[in-house]
């Protein structure tokens, strides 16, 4: 079975084949843009990129970005630890075009290293596309469908609307249409009684968007309006920690090599077993996504505070404790003692 860091690898030397330079990703950590707290997309740092502002010394780019999605635009902190496939910090595996190749090769490459390289099952597979939005006189995106057509029949081929298929970075900036992929992990009784077509984009925890394409035409601006971009541009984002499970054909993403060595040394702390008690496994999900947030945070240069972004990582490190007191029965400071084997994982193959 392919190890996490192994998985992350081939994506990146995948997208080097293809003419990509590595870019690290940048700091979780925000400062130079009033928009935004923290890093919530790979697109962000290359955000000038897309505006015209400045240009790109590599037309093609490929990283893996940290990201946080607890505030602002995107938050799903609410779900974390509940569910099996929402995280605070997530590594998001990127590849980009600057006024370079478009939608046709996007989607090709994405076919490629899906069914080729990680050897996904394309039976498994759906794909989205923007259904077009009349009041922003967007037409439907013709386009990406020919293009999954000649790797999709037509009925795995579904039409999604602006929420799910027109992706912007916050409440102005680069934004445009996108085209999805997910996955259907579930079961092949559960896959043979119902159509996964019937579950995208429904929150069901087994039928899940992996991978998203989006292709950035337009400017959001903050009366509301859209004006086209300079140039076109492609911005795609992988979940890894869902990619992973995937790959690993695991049931949850803290089932994988990502979360498990987190949740196994939580366990030997509180003297407590995964898997015993669904109050108890929330919580040791919790801590097991909490502590990679607070710690790449703090490691980023953002401590704790009672205000503004350090009060985000307060309320992630707030929020982590208390599961840990209320359901693991700990009654002194735990989360430190996390720190060497995050600091192993992170230090051993991550980037
Ligand atoms: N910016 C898009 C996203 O965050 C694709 O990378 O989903």
């Amino acid at each position: 079975m392919l190890t996490s860091h192994e998985i992350r690898q081939k994506f990146i030397s995948f997208f080097e084949s293809k003419g990509h330079t590595f870019v690290k990703g940048a700091p979780i950590v925000v400062k130079g843009d009033p928009t935004l707290m923290f890093t919530n997309a790979g697109m962000n740092q290359f955000k000038d990129f897309f505006l015209g502002n400045a240009v790109s010394p590599n037309k093609r780019v490929v990283n893996s970005q940290k990201c946080l999605r607890v505030s602002g635009k995107h938050n799903d902190l609410e779900e974390v630890g509940h569910d099996h496939y929402h995280h605070t910090m997530f590594e998001m595996l990127g590849n980009w075009s600057f006024g370079d190749f478009f939608k046709k090769e996007a989607i090709e490459w994405a076919w490629e290293l899906l069914t080729e390289v990680y050897g996904l099952p394309a039976n498994q597979l759906y794909v989205t596309v923007f259904e077009g939005d009349a009041p922003s006189n967007i037409a439907f995106d013709q386009e990406a469908f020919d293009y999954w057509s000649r790797f999709f029949p037509a009925d795995r081929i579904l039409k999604g609307n602006k929420k799910d298929n027109f992706w912007e970075m916050g409440d102005t900036g680069p934004c445009g249409p996108c085209t999805e992929i997910h996955f259907d992990m579930r079961s092949e009784a559960d896959r043979a009684a119902v159509s996964g077509a019937e579950l995208v984009n429904n929150d069901h925890p087994e039928v899940v968007e992996i991978w998203n394409l989006v292709f950035m035409e337009f400017n959001r601006l903050a009366d509301g309006s859209l004006v086209k971009l300079p140039a076109k541009h492609v911005d795609t984002g992988m979940g890894f920690e869902r990619l992973v499970r995937g790959i690993q054909g695991k049931t949850s993403n803290y089932d994988t090599d990502v979360f498990q060595f987190i949740i196994q040394e939580t366990a030997a702390l509180a003297g407590k077993k995964y898997g015993d008690d669904e109050k108890q496994d929330i919580a040791f999900r919790v801590i097991a996504d909490h502590i990679r947030a607070v710690s790449m945070c703090i490691a980023d240069g953002q401590l704790p505070a009672n205000n503004g972004a350090g009060y985000v990582v307060r309320r992630i490190l707030r929020r982590a404790v208390r599961y840990g007191y209320s359901y693991l029965g700990f009654t002194e400071p735990f989360l430190h003692q996390l720190l060497p084997g995050l600091s192993n994982y992170f230090g051993n193959g991550s980037v």
